[in-house]
């Protein structure tokens, strides 16, 4: 029988490797937001920062298109069905899953 000492132990190792996988599933996720952000800066060049574009800027900014529709094009691109000066070079850049990444980064930007 467990005395309640080892009983409150092992409670407290077990509330202990709880905690240390929420942090480390926490650290995951900022290390993959801070990723996609970085990927999404090589975008800013052309479409402004965080995807907003300059009033006089001849690229369209990024922010305020859903990521559908970011996805879509960027396939469009890729596959040279949407023909384009610069974005199906760089769209074959990218795998389907950062695309998909960078998309819903840009969507969830506020305008
Ligand atoms: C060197 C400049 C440049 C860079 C860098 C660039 N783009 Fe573009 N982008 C353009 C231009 C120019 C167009 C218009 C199509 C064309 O002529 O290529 C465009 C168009 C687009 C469109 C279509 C917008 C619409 O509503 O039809 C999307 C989506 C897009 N870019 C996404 C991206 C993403 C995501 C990145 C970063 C991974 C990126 N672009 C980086 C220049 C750039």
């Amino acid at each position: 029988m467990p005395t309640r000492i080892t009983m409150i132990a092992a409670l407290f190792a077990a509330l202990t490797m709880l905690a240390a996988s929420a942090t480390q599933a926490a650290g995951a996720d900022e290390a993959q937001k801070l990723y996609t952000r970085s990927v999404a800066a090589t975008c800013a060049n052309c479409h402004g920062t965080d995807g907003r574009a300059q009033d006089d800027a001849t690229v369209p900014g990024l922010v305020g298109l859903s990521a559908d529709h970011i996805v879509t094009q960027m396939d469009a691109f890729r596959k040279g069905e949407r023909s384009a000066t610069i974005m199906h070079q760089i769209a074959k850049g990218f795998s389907e899953e950062q695309t998909r990444q960078l998309a819903d980064y840009f969507a969830s930007q506020q305008p």
